[in-house]
């Protein structure tokens, strides 16, 4: 794809159109609407070349949850909504079972375009982020924080919750539990729904059960720690 120079708003020019973060991209007193703009042409990293969309967060700016997880895929990345194909049925039918009201919740990805490796037949397969693209991307996720404010976030796989939580995060040895962090009341981390779908049929049922567990002890500590307004635990 032909390169276009990119004039920031910081002055600089670039004509590889890369430029190394979207902090360039942020514009000035965002709302999440300005940010959701400004994201469809970020370049921080060169994961835009190939998707077909930047897929930015959804949910109400005054969410008491956000659901963070790694990239969109397929199916995200062509509708241009996070959370609509398999993973994020599978999170819809946890955040019912564990009785947390999907509407007062906002779902977002630590990375914001897809990446892929092209496969036979015009399939496409999920290929994993690097840390230089998490770092890229970031701060898109760190202003939907400051914006929404939600009391607990919700790292969804490894990659979202070393993205949050720092890189020697193990979801396996604390996933379920509350973890103090200065970006909400709580921060937890669980597995990637991905995950449980990718799990060998004999254990698949345990991982979702182990799944719907961890959603429910988060439901458990909204409950415990309502928002101001309202809480999101039914
Ligand atoms: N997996 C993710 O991490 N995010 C999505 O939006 C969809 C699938
Ligand atoms: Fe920008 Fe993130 Fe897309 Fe990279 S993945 S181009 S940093 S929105």
């Amino acid at each position: 794809m032909p390169a276009k120079p990119l004039h920031l708003s910081n002055g600089r020019v670039t004509n590889a159109g890369l430029t190394g973060s979207a902090a360039d991209f942020i514009p000035s007193n965002p709302t999440l609407p300005k940010l959701r703009t400004a994201a469809a042409r970020c370049r921080g990293c060169d994961l835009w070349i190939n998707a077909t969309q930047t897929v930015f967060g959804e949910g109400p700016s005054d969410g008491v949850a956000m659901f963070v997880g790694e990239q969109p895929g397929d199916q995200e990345d062509r509708l241009g909504h996070p959370f609509v194909g398999p993973a994020g049925k599978l999170l819809d039918a946890g955040l019912e079972h564990a009785g947390i009201d999907r509407s007062r919740v906002y779902l977002t990805n630590a990375v914001k375009h897809f990446k892929f490796v092209p496969i036979e037949r015009g399939r496409r397969l999920h290929k994993k982020p690097s840390l230089g693209e998490v770092r890229a991307c970031k701060p898109w996720l760190m202003e939907e924080i400051r914006l929404v404010q939600p009391s607990v976030i919700v790292a969804l796989g490894a990659t979202a919750a070393q993205a949050l939580l720092g890189r020697d995060f193990r979801v396996t040895q604390q996933r379920g539990k509350p973890i103090p962090s200065e970006l909400a009341k709580a921060v937890f981390a669980t597995v990637h729904p991905s995950a449980v779908l990718r799990a060998p049929a004999e254990t698949r049922g345990q991982a979702k059960a182990d799944f719907f567990a961890d959603l429910k002890a988060v439901a458990r500590y909204l409950k415990c720690h309502p928002a101001q307004s309202q809480s999101a635990a039914k």
